[in-house]
């Protein structure tokens, strides 16, 4: 049997450069490779944890879709699907939630942050996401799931429900590991921090053009201060080395680092560069956009059939599940 493989952007925000490298092109690499059964969702469930808006929900999880079909994702290879299309995630989900203890998932480091970002609304739902993680990985026992650095306390969660699930129940259920990229992970236009759709000023879209992609990156901060000697490994000269290692060809990447060393580095120069070499690797996926976006029966059609294809492979877990814990 193929190995399974299951990952899911949250509905927040259209999808950024972040996103892009983080999870979306580990997607492709594994779609791509035969041994592998590959499953894509985007997670609108998710997106309830937090406060957020019905219309704009609506628009982005379809927006997401788009996305993923712009940059590669293949129906006739993977499933994709919308997370809330498949109910057998959330029947998992409670499940689960019987193995984990209330504090183990206080404690988590991404709880916290949330709770921060939004003091009026530490939910169940929100103290619930990763078990929901959870049961979106395991409902398809999958093994490997291409995501981002930050996801990885997520996935210490999942690989400790599947350890007790199959202690408790006997269950199969793999111990879910993280499938790395190159750009697992993106920093921040800002200077400090990644690239994130919560935080205004720090991403580049998938869909921004040459001309807003240029004036982001000319908002970036570079600390005139010191130059030459190495490369510093924080702020805003070394995010612009990060950018440039993922976008950049690797001599030109080498002669700024020279340039940096010989203190005659132009960061304008730079900027320019990147905005181009950035803009190369999203026109293509922008003209399958805008192609998508006039036809709407294919998008649906993909919707509907990846959700039949995923609940049948979901129902199948759930049936043992069930069995084995004394619910059937
Ligand atoms: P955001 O922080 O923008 O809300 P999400 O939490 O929705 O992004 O993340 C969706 C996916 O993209 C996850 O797999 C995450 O790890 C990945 N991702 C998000 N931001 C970055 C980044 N800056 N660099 C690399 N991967 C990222
Ligand atoms: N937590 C992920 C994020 O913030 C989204 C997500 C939900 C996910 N369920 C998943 C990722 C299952 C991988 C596998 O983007």
């Amino acid at each position: 049997m193929r190995k399974r493989v299951l990952s899911g952007i949250r509905a927040t925000g259209r999808l950024h450069l972040g996103n892009y490298l983080g999870a979306v092109k580990g997607m492709l690499a594994l779609q791509e490779n035969e041994s592998y059964e590959t499953f894509y969702m985007v997670a609108d469930a998710h997106a309830i944890t937090t406060p957020y808006d019905i219309d704009e929900l609506r628009v982005i999880r379809r927006d997401i879709i788009i996305d993923y079909l712009a940059a590669g994702l293949d129906p006739e290879k993977s499933v994709i699907f919308q997370q809330s299309d498949v109910p057998q995630h959330f029947e998992l989900a409670f499940y689960f939630s019987s193995v984990v203890t209330i504090a183990k998932m206080q404690h988590l480091p991404t709880f916290k942050e949330k709770v921060k970002q939004h003091p009026d609304s530490a939910t169940m739902a929100l103290l619930n996401y990763p078990c929901l993680m959870t049961a979106d990985i395991l409902v398809y026992k999958a093994g490997l799931v291409p995501v981002g650095i930050d996801q990885e306390p997520h996935l210490e969660i999942a690989r400790e429900i599947a350890r007790r699930m199959n202690i408790e129940y006997e269950t199969d259920f793999p111990e879910p590991q993280r499938f790395k990229t190159t750009g697992e992970y993106v920093p921040s236009l800002t200077g400090t921090g990644k690239m994130s759709k919560s935080i205004e000023g720090s991403f580049i879209n998938l869909t921004d053009d040459m001309k807003t992609v240029q004036k982001k990156l000319a908002g970036a901060p570079t600390d005139s201060g010191t130059i030459g000697g190495e490369i510093p490994k924080t702020g805003g000269v070394a995010n612009l080395f990060t950018m440039l290692k993922l976008f950049g060809s690797e001599s030109t990447y080498n002669q700024y680092v020279e340039d940096y060393h010989e203190k005659r580095i132009r960061y304008g120069e730079v900027k320019a560069y990147l905005a181009q070499a950035i803009s190369a690797e999203l026109e293509p996926m922008q003209e399958k956009r805008k192609e998508l976006e006039n036809n709407t029966r294919y998008v649906d059609k993909v919707i509907r059939e990846g959700a039949q294809k995923a609940r049948e492979a979901a129902q199948e877990t759930l049936d043992g599940v069930k069995a084995k814990m004394g619910l059937s």
